[in-house]
Order: C-alpha cells, then sequence, then structure tokens
C-alpha cells in the first residue's frame, strides 16, 4: 500500500481531484461521511486526510509516503521530507500587514503576532530587525487591533480578512503554494512508483 496523506478541506478535495485525474482513484473518497481513511486495494493506494499542518509530520516520520502540504508549514516547520512538485493550488502570499498608515521608526523593538515564528523571525533576522515575537494560534488580525503587536506576519489569499479589519499588507515576504511531498525513506524504496505519480501530477498540471 502506497499512504497518502491530504489536507482536510477545500485544497484536499481539490488535490484528491488531480490524483483522481492522474489515475490515482480511490471512489470511496467521494461518498459523504465521516470516515478519515479510504482504500483503493486494486491499485494498492491508500488516502487518508489529517489536518493541513499535520501532513508534514506524518510524511517525515513515514506514517505516510506521500502527502500534500503548503510552501508556509514546510518553511515553518522545516520537515526532514523531499519536496517533489509545486501543484499550482492554494496559491496566496505570506506577508507582513499593520494597521492602515502604521509606520515603523526603527526606534524600538517590533512586536510581531504570528504563527510563523520561524518564517517571521527568519525575514525580520535577514533585514537585520529586532523583533518580539507572539505566537498565536489564529484570527492573528485582532492583535495589532487591541495593541497586542506593532504588526503581524500572516497568509493572504484574497486580502478580505485584511481589509475588513482595516489592516493593510506592509511587506510581501513570500508566495505559497501546495506541494506535493514525500517521505525519503519510501521515496528511495518503493519502486519507482512515486516518481510514476509525480510524472501523472505533471501531465494534469500541463492540460
Ligand atoms: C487565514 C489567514 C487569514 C486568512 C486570509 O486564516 O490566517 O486570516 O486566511 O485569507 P483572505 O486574505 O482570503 O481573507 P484561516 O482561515 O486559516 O484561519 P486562522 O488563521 O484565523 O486560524
Amino acid at each position: 500500500m502506497l499512504n497518502i496523506a491530504l489536507p482536510k478541506g477545500r485544497l484536499g478535495e481539490r488535490v484528491y481531484a488531480m490524483f483522481e485525474a492522474a489515475g490515482y482513484e480511490c471512489p470511496a473518497i467521494r461518498e459523504n461521511n465521516r470516515k478519515l481513511i479510504f482504500e483503493n486495494r486494486e491499485k494498492g493506494l491508500r488516502y487518508f486526510w489529517v489536518k493541513p499542518s499535520d501532513v508534514s509530520i506524518y510524511v517525515e516520520r513515514g506514517a505516510a509516503d506521500m502527502g500534500v502540504a503548503g510552501k508556509d508549514i514546510l518553511l515553518e516547520y522545516e520537515p526532514d521530507v523531499y519536496e517533489l512538485l509545486d501543484l499550482g493550488l492554494g496559491r496566496c502570499r505570506m506577508a507582513v500587514a499593520a494597521p492602515r498608515g502604521f509606520y515603523d521608526d526603527g526606534s524600538r523593538i517590533l512586536r510581531v503576532a504570528t504563527k510563523f515564528t520561524n518564517i517571521a523571525s527568519g525575514y525580520y533576522g535577514g533585514i537585520g530587525r529586532d523583533i518580539d515575537i507572539i505566537r498565536l494560534n489564529g484570527s492573528i488580525e485582532i492583535a495589532p487591533i487591541l495593541g497586542l503587536s506593532d504588526v503581524i506576519v500572516d497568509i493572504v489569499e484574497t486580502g478580505t480578512t485584511l481589509r475588513e479589519n482595516d489592516l493593510e499588507v506592509m511587506t510581501e515576504i513570500l508566495p505559497v503554494s501546495a506541494r506535493l511531498i514525500a517521505n525519503k525513506a519510501a521515496f528511495k524504496f518503493k519502486d519507482g512508483r512515486m516518481e510514476a505519480i509525480v510524472e501523472g501530477l505533471k501531465e494534469q498540471l500541463a492540460h
């Protein structure tokens, strides 16, 4: 069995549709139920839904042979996995945002609220700016409004969340999209099956 971890949610459904179109279908997955694991025994495939930020943990530790994770997660947690392909789905950007009109004059330590502490530290370290990181788990946009932080580092997709909370992008740090990843040992020993999947998905991308 080849074990494939998919990110639960809308992105995962689009990713599965790509696998299906490439000939790696598992019809049971489309039945509307609360199951999390689905098998196509004939094709030797087993898919499972996991929290998007957990996919790389399953893959790094070999509980999944392959999976799909956002570039943001890969840069934040730096799992020891192979990144095989940019699937071009789930495109968004990692950005610094602040209340409209905020200006960082550099006179004091900048307070940065984020889920992505590693990415934020790397970015500000790179430009030599001292910061105080405030680690939050969600609804990051609230932090500067309530004075918990000066700025945030977060994912921006449509920009609606920022706009509706009177924030704006100050700097774009990096583009983000979904990546196909693989467990390193499995990639070497699974007889070219994973390479075949990569090729099949590449063909889908070319369509
Ligand atoms: C993400 C991100 C932003 C929002 C950006 O939040 O943290 O809040 O999406 O999307 P937009 O630019 O299209 O408005 P998510 O829904 O993952 O929730 P959380 O970070 O608050 O947990």
